[in-house]
């Protein structure tokens, strides 16, 4: 497995896997892999000749800096992880050479529209700074195929339109979100979970799948649905940013007609935020 901590040494490496006319599939994390990435890589070992993995915890895209500060950083494991995988190379990109004049000089990217509800609602800045930095790993890496989690549908779906916007020619694949056997969906931020905490912490999917079965039922009052949603996860200790129920074309919200729906929620529970959706069709 090969490591590259600078930009130069990535795309030698780069340069050297498509002189050997090589297909290349990224999968972008920021570290403390779990399940769900280790899901991701062998989907892109399937896409590709060669998978690249890069680890970096994107500071633009973060607007709370304990957050930041608190993100879990386990570089050891993950180099383990990533080898037991057969990865190809692994970049570790430091954050001076990613923004070498400060976040504040750099340029940016912003997907209107979507990237201003559910997470970017709460958390501004939040998706220019995931895609500003998927869009400059794209190009120091130059993949063929990338592959996201869909446990992070709205990002999955900015990262799709930044994509078809700007013509870039990448094939991007979304792999259904990996579970604990409660049913919790797997994510860096629940190591913050305490054990008390983990054992409510999929009451979120369990109300998501509740709020599923009524609409399929015929339920069509959506507002009162996410209404006794946030009442049912507050009782639960959960602090609800939002609970919705979204078309999934253009993640407006679903009125009677639509028949492809997501279900997304945001909840802190203790300290971690945490994230779900659930997407089904009536
Ligand atoms: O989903 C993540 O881990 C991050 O948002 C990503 C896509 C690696 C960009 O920093």
């Amino acid at each position: 497995m090969k490591l590259a901590d600078s930009l130069d040494s990535i795309q030698q490496i780069v340069n050297e896997i498509k002189n050997n006319h090589q297909t290349i599939a990224l999968v972008p994390t920021m570290g403390n892999l779990h399940q769900g990435h280790l899901a991701l890589i062998d989907e892109a070992t399937q896409q590709a000749d060669t998978v690249i993995v890069s680890i970096f915890v994107n500071p633009l895209q973060f607007n709370n800096s304990d957050d930041l500060a608190s993100y879990p950083r386990t570089l050891d494991d993950d180099m383990e992880k990533l080898r037991q995988k057969n990865v190809n190379a692994v970049f570790l990109p430091h954050e001076d050479m990613i923004y070498p004049d400060g976040m504040d000089n750099h340029t940016t990217i912003e997907v209107p529209v979507i990237s201003d509800i559910l997470c970017g609602q709460n958390r501004p800045g939040h998706f220019r700074g995931v895609a500003t930095i998927v869009n400059k790993l794209f190009n120091l890496i130059r993949p063929d195929t990338a592959v996201f989690g869909r446990k992070d549908f709205q990002q999955l779906a900015i990262i799709r339109k930044m994509v078809e916007d700007l013509a870039l020619n990448i094939t991007i694949i979304g792999i259904p979100t990996v579970r604990e056997q409660s049913g919790l969906a797997m994510s860096s931020r629940n190591i913050r979970l305490t054990h008390e905490e983990k054992s409510i912490a999929a009451c979120m999917y369990k109300t998501m799948l509740e709020t599923k079965q009524k609409i399929i039922s015929g339920e069509k009052d959506f507002m009162a649905l996410e209404k006794m949603a946030i009442a049912k996860l507050k009782a639960l200790n959960f602090k609800p940013d939002y609970f919705e129920i979204r078309e999934r074309e253009k993640l407006k919200r679903a009125t009677a007609e639509d028949k492809k729906l997501v279900i997304f929620s945001a909840s802190y529970l203790g300290q971690p935020r945490l994230i779900d959706n659930i997407s089904f069709d009536i």
